[in-house]
């Protein structure tokens, strides 16, 4: 009987092999050809109507994006943010222009499709993924001034990871979540 908490070999390597590190290699660099690989992989991701209703902000150590991104992390990520070869921040387009008339009933849906297919393409690259909201919203929305319509929803560290799987990383069951929806459950 596998471990509860062990991938049911089967699953593709690159989903078992995929976790949120917790520290990064701050001497890797994702070049340009990387980067345009990512956003490639983001880019053919599914969408309700194919309205790809994401968009991206990108920026590595030393350029000047990055610089207008790090003072808005949060302590909590700028410990193991700040050292990643890449931050992506990530834009759904919510609203059609400044109307309150929804762009996609599934925006935010789409862009998590858009960033799973990153994570994916980055772990196919030998790259680690850790995506987080602990950073400052207001201020980076200010920062960045996205034109209207389009909503910061989250970050994403892209690099070599410097660790493994962090602890606190255990799943539900399938049982669980076939049940979880129509039962009390836990
Ligand atoms: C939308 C989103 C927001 C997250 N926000 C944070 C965060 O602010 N800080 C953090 O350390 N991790 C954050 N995470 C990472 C999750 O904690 C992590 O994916 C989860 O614990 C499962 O671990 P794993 O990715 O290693 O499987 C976030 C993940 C997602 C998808």
């Amino acid at each position: 009987m596998p471990h509860p908490q062990e991938p049911l070999s089967g699953i593709h390597p690159l989903l078992v092999g995929r976790f949120s590190p917790y520290r990064f290699d701050p001497s890797a660099v994702v070049d340009d050809h990387g980067v345009g690989l990512l956003l490639e992989a983001a880019r053919w991701a599914p969408s309700a109507g194919n309205s790809q209703p994401w968009g991206f902000f990108v920026g590595r150590p030393g350029e000047p994006e990055h610089d207008r991104v790090l003072p808005h992390l949060a302590p909590s990520s700028a410990r193991w943010a700040t050292d990643a070869s890449l931050l992506v921040v990530t834009l759904t387009r919510r609203h059609v222009d400044d109307t309150q008339l929804l762009y996609s009933e599934f925006a935010d849906y789409d862009l998590g499709q858009a960033i799973a297919h990153m994570t994916v393409q980055a772990q196919a690259m030998g790259l680690a993924s850790h995506q987080f909201r602990a950073f400052d919203l207001e201020g980076l929305t200010k920062e960045l001034n996205p034109n209207p319509g389009w909503a910061i929803v989250s970050m994403v560290a892209v690099g070599k990871a410097a660790d493994g799987p962090s602890e606190g990383r255990d799943r539900r069951s399938v049982a669980h979540l076939l049940s979880a929806p129509w039962s009390l459950g836990e």
